[in-house]
C-alpha cells in the first residue's frame, strides 16, 4: 500500500498511539476529580497543552481543546458572532475555506445569524491581502483565511492579511484555518497575527477527534458548548484525555521534526512532479514549489478524477479528488471552481499529500501507476 492521502488523515504514529493506549487503560481518571487518578489525568492534559502552546508560540492558557479542526472553526466563527452581536454580523472568509467556515457561514447567514462577503483567490489560489480588505465594512466583526489550503496546498499571506485588517479595524477578530499547516509551516501566533486559530490532531499522526483553538488572551468568545465548565468554560464536556495527550504528543514530534521533514517532503513533491510532468497533458495545479510541502494537486486532462482515485487505489495507491470531505458529494470542487481552473483538467484533478512514512520509493512508483492508470482511462474513454 502507498498512502498519498494524508491531508484527509495521517496513520497514528506509533510513540503517540502508545501515549494514547496508557491514557486509556491507566491514566484513565476524569481530569475533574481530586485524587490521584484524576490528578494524574489532569497533569497529562497540562502537558499536551503546554506541547501546543510551545508549537503555536503562545500561552497554555490560551489553548483551548475541541473535538477537532471543525469545532475549532465552528467556536471562532459562532463565538465571535455572539460575543460581537452590538457590533455587526459581517464575516469576510476566503472563497476557498473549508466546508466547517463555508457551510457554518451559509447557515448562520440563513438563520439570519450573519451576513459574509466572500473573497475569491487568484489562479494560483492565493488571495491578495488587498482583496480582503477591500471586502470589510463598518459591521464587520470577523475575517477569517486559511493558513494552507486543504486541496491544492497554497500558503495563505496570513501575516499580511492580519496587519492589514487590524490597521482598518482593531476591533475586527483575526481567525485562521491552520488545520492543513500545523508542523508544515510555523504556526507561531504572535507572527502571523492571529486573534484565533484552529488546529487538529489527525492530520498530522495524531488522534482523530481531537483539536485546538488557539484564542489570544483578551479575545471575548461565546461559548458553543455548556455544561460542568471544562476548558476555563470555554468548552464544557470531560475533556478527551487519551485523544489530547496523543494530539499533545503528536504536536511535539512534528514541532521536533519539522525542519528535517519539510525538507524531505519538499524532495518527494519534486520527484513527483517531475515524473508526473512526462505524462502528457498534465497540468499542475496552484504553485506547488511555492505551497506547502506536503500537498500537490495535478490535473490529467481527459480523465475523470474519481475514476482514476479508483483505478489508483485498485493498485494500492491511494489518493483523493479535491478534498475528501468534498469527494463523496457530486459537486465541482469549489477551490478549483474559485481558482478558475480549467474544468477539463479540474474534472481530471487528484490531490496527492504526504506524511510522515512516504518515501521516495514511494513516489517512483506512485508515479508510474498513474502513469499506467491514465494511459489506459484514456484509452479506454478515448481521449
Ligand atoms: C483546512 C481544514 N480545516 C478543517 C478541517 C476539519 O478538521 P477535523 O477533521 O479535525 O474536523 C480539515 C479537515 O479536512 C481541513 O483540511
Amino acid at each position: 500500500m502507498i498512502y498519498f492521502d494524508n491531508a484527509a488523515t495521517t496513520r497514528v504514529i506509533p510513540e503517540v498511539a502508545e501515549v494514547v493506549q496508557k491514557a486509556m487503560t491507566e491514566t484513565f481518571g476524569n481530569p475533574s476529580s481530586p485524587y490521584k487518578l484524576g490528578l494524574e489525568a489532569e497533569r497529562l492534559v497540562r502537558q499536551a497543552r503546554e506541547s501546543v502552546a510551545a508549537a503555536l508560540g503562545c500561552r497554555p492558557d490560551e489553548v483551548y481543546f475541541t473535538s477537532g479542526g471543525t469545532e475549532a472553526d465552528n467556536l471562532a466563527v459562532r463565538g465571535t458572532l455572539q460575543a460581537k452581536s452590538r457590533k455587526g454580523k459581517h464575516v469576510v472568509a476566503s472563497a476557498i475555506e473549508h466546508a466547517a467556515i463555508l457551510e457554518t457561514l451559509k447557515h448562520l447567514s440563513q438563520l439570519g445569524l450573519c451576513e459574509y462577503t466572500l473573497v475569491t483567490p487568484d489562479s494560483k489560489g492565493r488571495v491578495a491581502p488587498e482583496a480582503v480588505l477591500d471586502a470589510m465594512r463598518d459591521d464587520t466583526v470577523l475575517v477569517t483565511v486559511m493558513a494552507v489550503n486543504n486541496e491544492v496546498g497554497t500558503i495563505q499571506p496570513v501575516s499580511e492579511i492580519a496587519r492589514l485588517v487590524k490597521e482598518r479595524d482593531p476591533e475586527v477578530y483575526f481567525h485562521s484555518d491552520a488545520v492543513q499547516a500545523l508542523g508544515k509551516i510555523s504556526c507561531r501566533v504572535r507572527e502571523l497575527g492571529a486573534d484565533l486559530l484552529s488546529i487538529s490532531g489527525h492530520k498530522l499522526g495524531g488522534p482523530k477527534g481531537v483539536g485546538a483553538l488557539y484564542c489570544r488572551e483578551g479575545v471575548r468568545l461565546i461559548s458553543q458548548i455548556t455544561g460542568g465548565g471544562q476548558e476555563r468554560e470555554m468548552r464544557s464536556g470531560t475533556e478527551n484525555v487519551p485523544g489530547i495527550v496523543g494530539f499533545g504528543k503528536a504536536v511535539s514530534l512534528a514541532l521536533e521534526q519539522m525542519a528535517e521533514q519539510t525538507a524531505e517532503w519538499r524532495q518527494l513533491q519534486e520527484q513527483l512532479l517531475a515524473l508526473l510532468r512526462e505524462i502528457p497533458d498534465t497540468q499542475v495545479i496552484g504553485d506547488p514549489l511555492a505551497n506547502a510541502p506536503h500537498i500537490l494537486s495535478v490535473g490529467f486532462r481527459g480523465v475523470r478524477g474519481e475514476v482514476l482515485v479508483h483505478a489508483l487505489a485498485a493498485e494500492g495507491l491511494f489518493v483523493s479528488t479535491g478534498s475528501a470531505c468534498s469527494s463523496k458529494r457530486d459537486v465541482t470542487s469549489h477551490v478549483l471552481k474559485a481558482m478558475e481552473v480549467d474544468p477539463q483538467v479540474s474534472e481530471g484533478s487528484v490531490r496527492i499529500s504526504f506524511g510522515w512514512e512516504n518515501t521516495l520509493q514511494e513516489v517512483e512508483r506512485a508515479a508510474e501507476l498513474i502513469e499506467k492508470a491514465v494511459r489506459e482511462l484514456r484509452r479506454f474513454q478515448r481521449y
